[in-house]
């Protein structure tokens, strides 16, 4: 028996692996998958040796992660319960996806992940497993194990060998997840939604209230949805998103105290930091507005939420999320131009955009002589006639 593990190298990951050995006398294969979450991931290749794994994958997606799922989430201008920028949502697929064809390399009758019974994120790499191996076996070893308390944790790792990193002794603070795209925490002392979160959360953007007092300008240029340059300087997907991530550091960019409904059914508490995807998600819809005609732009705002709900919810690998897809990206053939942001304390905001496919037109918009092009006169016919109905409804109610 082999079970294929994604592993991160941290202390719950690590008893993760020896309990899966005990528990299922299996040999496990880790992975480890660098999405940017800005973390070395050589310890992480020692710690599984150490731990005596035989097959240990460790990779750089980040690329993949850009390109293939946060640029076609961009450009739906996906936001979940108007707020969230779906960080850790959009992550999950890839990982799972990547997991599932080492599983098959390997030749792996199952898959393991570090994910709470609580939470949206075993929902996420579970769908995500079983979309793309029907018949794969899934252990979950939160759901599993009477390892509930941190205490049990840490002597467990103590019994079996598991180096104990020196922050984790003590109650750990607060549970992260990091990627290119955010970084979130949640948990302890984020769980009373009245208070403030401490400053020492935040670990990718300045406080604002100590950002430059001086705002800086930028451009990005976009071709068919995708941003393609920051400044005129042509970028990867992956080094394009990490230079945003440096000018919204700087200026404390993209924050957010969010309290939000998981696919689960309680609500939770979390905090983001999403520098880059905010100024990215602002500047994708200052392009959008001047190169997207009225009714194709409405049309993909009243989609936007299912299509962020099904991300959210773990449903990236559905046939319903490719549809939505299809379309949102059928919508992009024009989106091509450049967009200028300024940055000033904590925010991002569009202040130019011009493309060669713009249906903008100051001729016709102009309140001078717009030489013919629109009559002032046929305003009143599409007055009357929008009115009609509103007229009929009035007499009737004796006005
Ligand atoms: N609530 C966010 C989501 O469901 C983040 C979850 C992961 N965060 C964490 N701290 N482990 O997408
Ligand atoms: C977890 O439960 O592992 C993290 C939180 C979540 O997935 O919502």
């Amino acid at each position: 028996k082999k079970v294929v593990l994604a592993f991160s190298g941290g202390l719950d990951t690590s008893v993760i692996l020896k309990w899966l050995r005990e528990t299922y006398n299996c040999e496990v294969v880790t992975f480890t998958a660098d999405l940017g979450q800005g973390e070395e991931l050589e310890p992480a290749r020692q710690k599984a040796e150490l731990l005596g794994v035989k097959e240990i994958f460790i990779e750089d997606l980040r690329e993949e992660f850009v390109r293939d799922y946060v640029f076609p989430m961009m450009r739906a201008n996906a936001l979940y319960e108007g707020q969230y920028l779906l960080g850790t949502s959009i992550a999950r697929p890839l990982i799972a996806k990547r997991q599932i064809e080492i599983a098959q390399m390997v030749g792996a009758d199952a898959v393991s992940h570090g994910a709470t019974g609580k939470g949206n994120d075993q929902v996420r790499f579970e769908l995500g497993y079983y979309a793309l191996k029907p018949d794969i076996k899934i252990i979950a070893p939160w759901r599993e194990w009477d390892l509930t308390s941190r205490e049990a944790l840490i002597k467990f790792a103590e019994e079996h060998q598991i180096p104990i990193p020196r922050d984790k002794r003590g109650e750990s603070p607060f549970s992260t997840d990091a990627n290119l795209l955010h970084t979130s925490s949640e948990g302890k002392v984020l769980e009373d939604p009245w208070e403030e979160t401490p400053d020492y959360v935040y670990s990718r953007t300045v406080n604002p209230e100590d950002a430059p007092d001086t705002p800086e300008y930028i451009t990005v240029d976009f071709e068919d949805g995708d941003p393609v340059a920051v400044n005129g300087e042509g970028l990867s997907p992956a080094s394009l998103l990490a230079k945003l991530n440096d000018y919204g550091r700087t200026h404390g960019i993209g924050r957010l105290d969010l309290v939000e409904n998981r696919f689960v059914g309680m609500k939770s508490r979390g905090m983001y930091e999403t520098p880059g995807g905010t100024i990215l998600h602002l500047a994708h819809r200052g392009i959008e507005q001047i190169t997207l005609g009225k009714g194709a732009m409405h049309l993909k705002d009243e989609l936007m939420p299912r299509y962020a709900e099904l991300i959210y919810n773990g449903f990236w690998f559905s046939a319903e999320r490719e549809m939505l897809q299809a379309a949102i990206d059928y919508s992009q053939k024009n989106v091509t131009g450049t967009v200028r942001l300024k940055l000033y304390k904590g925010s991002a905001w569009v202040v130019g955009r011009k493309s060669p496919k713009s249906l903008y037109s100051d001729k016709i918009v102009t309140f001078e002589d717009d030489a013919g092009a629109y009559d002032q006169r046929d305003a009143e016919g599409f007055i009357k006639l929008n009115a009609l109905r509103l007229r009929i409804i009035g007499r009737r109610a004796g006005l």
